[in-house]
């Protein structure tokens, strides 16, 4: 049977709620991963310190026994944070990195940004602190198509951020386009991006052709195949800039299948063999490893994790949903088979 066994990889960026959901998820993301950047859009956003530390134990209670997962905690930035809880952040060993949605551009975002010029001094702070700043890049101008969201992001306020902020860490989340990987690639060390499973391995097409299939309908939105191409590439490409983030946002079945669905692909079922299937159809295994486990650890300054993770190479169906009763949630590729598994450990 063919294996590959890779150095335990890290979660770059991940939703996983709380309560019932909460304790569904985990154990998913804790079987593959050694630890993940938790996303703070709850419903309240995590805002402050206090609150990401009763979050980190609340995660923590949900953790298998027997398995070893250390939730990396970021705060929700709003045009009230103060300051001084930028600094009380950095201070916090639990505290990697402050979340940054523009106010309405995705679910949980109402309490976002809605003046980005407005928290610059914010921004100095983080610089200042070496706290690293996650954007969630989409302007959120109602007259912007969606499909353009992300292009017109990088003009309009990335490239301002990079020149004013020059040694801010900045990680560029979920980039879905050619243009946002061409910007990452053509600024200094400091700025680097997350690549999702979905915008690896899906065009626009797998959302929209034939039918309307809300469990590929996610934010940024799948783009056309040029910019799948375009991020194949720099995900298998070896460079240090590129890492892993699923992005998995589990939202439930009957909030996807829906008048109005939610956002959010959820994948942590088979996070790493999404990502295998991407880089093996591509050629690329062998870059597996960088991405999955090493670039995002250095970006973050974090140690690698010590310890392996071994996929093989055998063809399972995932599961139509995950829970029960008004508590399912529909993975990604439902019913449809998949080459790799993680072994049992
Ligand atoms: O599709 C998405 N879902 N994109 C995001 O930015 C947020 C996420 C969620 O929290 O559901
Ligand atoms: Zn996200």
């Amino acid at each position: 049977m063919k294996t590959l066994t890779i150095t335990r990889p890290d979660d770059l960026h991940l939703h996983v709620r709380n309560g019932a959901v909460l304790k569904m998820v985990i154990p998913h993301t804790a079987r593959q991963f050694a630890r993940a950047i938790i996303m703070p859009n709850l419903k309240p956003p995590v805002t402050n310190v206090a609150q990401a530390l009763a979050y980190r134990d609340e995660i923590l209670q949900a953790v298998p026994d027997g398995l070893d997962f250390t939730p990396l905690m970021t705060l929700y930035l709003t045009g009230s944070t103060p300051v001084t809880e930028i600094k009380k952040a950095a201070e916090s060993e639990h505290i990697h990195a402050i979340k940054l949605y523009p106010a309405g551009a995705t679910t949980n975002s109402d309490s976002g940004v809605a003046d980005i010029k407005a928290v610059y001094p914010l921004f100095e702070a983080m610089e200042k602190h070496d706290l690293p700043l996650l954007i969630h890049g989409e302007v959120t101008d109602e007259q912007c198509d969606i499909f353009d969201r992300e292009r017109l992001f990088i003009d309009t306020h990335l490239t301002a951020i990079a020149d004013n902020f020059p040694a801010l860490r900045v990680v560029v989340e979920h980039v879905t386009t050619k243009e946002a990987v061409q910007f990452v690639q053509s600024t200094g060390a400091n700025i680097a991006a997350t690549i999702t499973p979905q915008h690896l391995l899906f065009n626009r097409n797998a959302l929209l052709a034939g039918g309307i299939r809300p469990h590929y309908y996610c934010l940024p939105i799948l783009k056309r195949e040029v910019h799948r191409l375009a991020l194949v590439a720099a995900a298998t490409g070896g460079s240090p800039k590129f890492f892993l983030g699923t992005d998995s946002a589990p939202h439930l079945t009957s909030l996807k299948e829906n008048s109005c669905g939610c956002a959010g692909c959820y994948s942590a079922h088979a996070a790493l063999p999404l990502y295998a299937e991407a880089f093996e159809r591509a050629g690329a295994l062998d870059k597996l490893e960088g991405f999955a486990s090493f670039y995002g650890a250095d970006f973050y300054r974090l140690p690698r994790n010590a310890g392996t993770v071994t996929l093989e190479k055998t063809e399972w169906l995932v599961p139509a949903s995950y829970g029960e009763g008004e508590l399912t949630i529909t993975p990604l590729k439902a019913n449809e088979s998949l080459s790799w598994q993680i072994r049992q450990v």
